[in-house]
């Protein structure tokens, strides 16, 4: 028989979330209403943040974080080069210029150097956003310099639910938001969606509003059994991003599992960690951290691999892998807007460009699947078997 198909994700939905989405169909109320306020209240606390405003992605998240900045159209808006496009995207459509920064080759998170360096030059930064990549956290002194230079910081933690750092869970304390994603290949997943989260009771407020059209009171607070009255104002712009209660059902079950699934991906980690140790790559971080959300198992090809290759030689042994990221500054449009690096440069992005490899990571991948990605990965790359 030939061997099964190892996806590169897959979500963990079970019979509960099926529950949980079809009583949520069929209550009567299937767009936001009761079922988000209960996901923002058990996100709080399990985040241990004041206060969680759920909306239709992180992208959304990230736009309302920088719209809520209020910042001139032109402000700089510092990013690591090494990341998905909507952490530049949600700032450019609000009229900000992205200084790509560059990354330290451990983490592959911003890099302090290339942070301090942008800050100092000419022009300096006027916000900056922090990638939280594979579920590691950006070290402490990111933070620092930016408090340290009076510029906000907007924390993407789309891989980084359960992360955490010098401050605990990573969930927007002292930073100017903190940006979940539950889209589908997320640890915790309601198909799209995702929160804002933060410990600032304004820009929760803000949030509230910017995600649908700027409105004082959401359909919620107008239709609602009890509601006292019908009428509503527009305080400011804003998006059409509200997380209906569809998806915050099958949300809510996922946090419930969420400690479950999370203690399977680490087991998954620590066997690609075992199983590779001889082998001729670099995990990223190269130590594992206990710290970790494990969102991605990132390894670091020998050089000169032919990576496409590669992933065609594993797709074809029904293994399937990705690439994350290719570095913003290496799309042309980012290029042709001048959207460029800062006054360091990207040198350590430019030089993992061709080599990043995520392998497969998903709660439901058996101990046989990690080793044989393991031994077909192993073969790939020419090296011996894995240990
Ligand atoms: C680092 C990072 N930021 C932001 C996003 C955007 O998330 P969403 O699809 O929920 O908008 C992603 C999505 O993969 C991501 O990897």
């Amino acid at each position: 028989m030939a061997d099964s198909v190892i996806r590169f994700s897959e979500p963990d939905v079970t019979d509960r979330e099926v529950e949980a989405a079809s009583r949520a169909l069929l209550s009567g109320w299937i767009t936001t209403g009761e079922e988000c306020l209960a996901l923002e209240a058990e996100l709080s606390e399990f985040v241990g943040v004041e206060h969680v405003v759920a909306v239709s992605s992180c992208t959304a998240a990230l736009e309302i974080a920088v719209a809520h900045l209020d910042l001139p159209r032109g402000s700089r808006i510092g990013v690591p080069t090494w990341t998905f496009v909507s952490t530049a995207m949600a700032a450019i459509h609000r009229g900000l210029v992205p200084v790509l920064l560059d990354v330290d080759p451990d983490t592959l998170n911003v890099s302090p150097e290339s942070l301090a360096a942008a800050l100092d030059a000419d022009g300096g930064l006027d916000a900056v956003v922090a990638v939280h990549f594979a579920g590691v956290a950006v070290s402490e002194s990111v933070h620092r310099l930016c408090a340290d230079a009076g510029v906000p910081l907007i924390e993407d933690a789309a891989h980084a639910l359960g992360t955490s750092d010098f401050r605990g869970r990573v969930g927007g304390v002292g930073t100017a938001g903190c940006c979940y994603s539950f889209y589908a290949t997320k640890n915790l997943t309601s198909a799209e969606g995702g929160a804002i989260a933060t410990d600032d009771a304004a820009l929760a407020d803000f949030a509230r509003s910017f995600r649908l059209h700027g409105l004082s009171k959401d359909a919620w607070a107008r239709y609602r059994p009890d509601a006292k009255t019908l009428g509503y104002d527009v305080v400011g712009d804003g998006l059409k991003a509200n997380l209906p209660d569809v998806l915050a059902a099958v949300a809510r079950v996922q946090l419930q599992r969420f400690e479950d699934m999370q203690a399977r991906r680490r087991e998954i980690v620590t066997g690609y960690r075992n199983l590779l140790a001889d082998a001729p790559v670099r995990f990223v971080p190269g130590e594992a951290d206990p710290h970790s959300a494990d969102h991605l198992a990132v390894v670091i090809l020998p050089e000169g691999t032919d990576r496409e290759a590669l992933q065609s030689e594993l797709q074809s042994q029904g293994i399937g892998t990705s690439v994350h990221f290719r570095p913003l500054h290496t799309f042309e449009w980012f290029g042709a807007q001048g959207y460029g690096p800062g006054p360091t440069g990207v040198p350590v992005a430019t030089a993992h460009t061709e080599r990043a490899l995520s392998l497969p990571l998903h709660p439901k991948l058996s101990d046989d699947d990690v080793s044989r990605v393991c031994e077909s990965l192993c073969a790939a790359i020419g090296a011996a078997d894995p240990a």
